[in-house]
């Protein structure tokens, strides 16, 4: 029998084998196509601080956390698997357009010095200096040092492969339903008829968490982005470009040598798969008005994923109201920020029985607390 299987093969559930096998448990992750998961959408921001908000300083803790384990992880990934996840380090750039947009990073750059996080406010000049292809209209602007990028489809690729070479065993089966029994869970039912019978059953379903039969009720909801992809033009930005465009959000994500990630939109509207004409448009609008250039990149991908989201935005780590049954999940807007962490807590937990002090907080109770 297994010591652990996962549901989800997505960066979450991979990097949960990955640390899982290589304590010594016997894991077997269920995926019929990972490439359906948010993974798959994401511009890999590693931006703790870019995202930091008011009220959500525990995810923060969190984020940073996992950002100070980037390094070595990448490290360790890349040697045990030949796989170049291209961690970027050239830093984010944080811009505003308008009077209202500038008052929005003030506030911003306020909280950073508040807690301390690393972050300096810019003029005009001094941020087309750091990125030259800005348009002359940015009003403000916040360098983050830190907060670098990756290639999120390479780290679930180089996890799926070093989670392999680790011991685990990996099937592009669906996953039909969660196995109970005695009021515990003990295995996964697969869409060939087979079960997957094991001793802790890890739910890393991302968006899709809460709506495996069998799990009990789970406060995670997708929350629908559109993201393009384009071919960057050389010269095209260094580092990632976040921009408030009269309050209105976008990202600028270089990618490799020669691509360019545009994202996201945020929308309530359940799985709707529909890339829309007013989605792609805005994004474009948006990204042009910021970075001029973008104008003559080739668009080469559109795409709709779902981010697992939660109501405090916060994951879901460790055991949950059913036995046997751990949650990795409801990562929102941090899935690839947060593997690492992740990874390495959900093993602690499962071969140590407690999670480490940087994952705790996190479970299903604090919901409870609140009401
Ligand atoms: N991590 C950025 C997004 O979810 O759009």
């Amino acid at each position: 029998m297994n010591d652990v299987v996962v549901a989800g093969g997505g960066l979450i559930g991979m990097s949960v084998a990955w640390r899982c096998a290589k304590k010594g448990l016997r894991v077997t992750v269920v995926d019929a196509d990972p490439t359906q998961g948010a993974g798959q959408a994401a511009a890999g921001m590693l931006a703790p601080v870019a995202e930091a908000t008011y009220g959500e300083e525990r995810l923060l803790g969190l984020a940073r956390a996992s950002l100070k384990r980037y390094p070595a992880f990448v490290a360790e990934l890349q040697q045990a698997t030949g796989v170049d996840v291209a961690l970027r380090t050239a830093g984010t750039l944080q811009v505003g357009f308008d009077a209202d947009d500038t008052r929005v990073l003030d506030d911003l750059h306020a909280f950073h010095l508040e807690l301390g996080l690393p972050a300096e406010r810019l003029t005009p000049t001094q941020a087309r200096r750091v990125e030259p292809s800005l348009t002359t209209r940015v009003r403000g602007a916040v360098r983050i040092p830190s907060d670098h990028s990756v290639d999120a489809r390479a780290v679930r690729d180089a996890l799926t492969v070093a989670a392999r070479q680790a011991g685990a065993t990996v099937l592009t089966t669906g996953v039909e339903a969660l196995v109970t029994a005695d009021g515990r869970a003990t295995g996964l039912r697969l869409a060939d008829g087979t079960t997957i019978a094991a001793g802790t059953v890890v739910l890393a379903l991302g968006a899709w968490s809460a709506s495996l039969p069998g799990v009990p009720p789970l406060p995670v909801r997708p929350v629908k982005g559109q993201i393009l992809r384009l071919r960057r033009a050389a010269g095209l930005l260094d580092g990632t470009v976040r921009a408030l465009v009269r309050g209105r959000a976008v990202y600028l994500v270089p990618l490799r040598d020669d691509q360019l990630i545009i994202g996201a939109t945020v929308e309530e509207q359940g799985f709707d798969r529909s890339v829309t004409a007013g989605g792609v448009y805005e994004l474009l609008r948006d990204a042009i008005e910021v970075v001029p250039g973008v104008t003559e990149c080739e668009l080469t991908e559109t795409l709709v994923r779902f981010r697992p989201g939660t109501p405090d935005n916060a994951p879901l780590l460790g055991d949950s109201d059913l036995p046997g049954l751990v949650l990795a999940t409801g990562h929102y807007r941090n899935g690839v920020l947060l593997a690492p962490v992740t990874g390495e807590a959900i093993a602690e937990l499962i071969a140590d029985g407690a999670l480490p002090e940087a994952a705790r907080g996190f479970g299903t109770d604090r919901f409870r607390e609140r009401s």
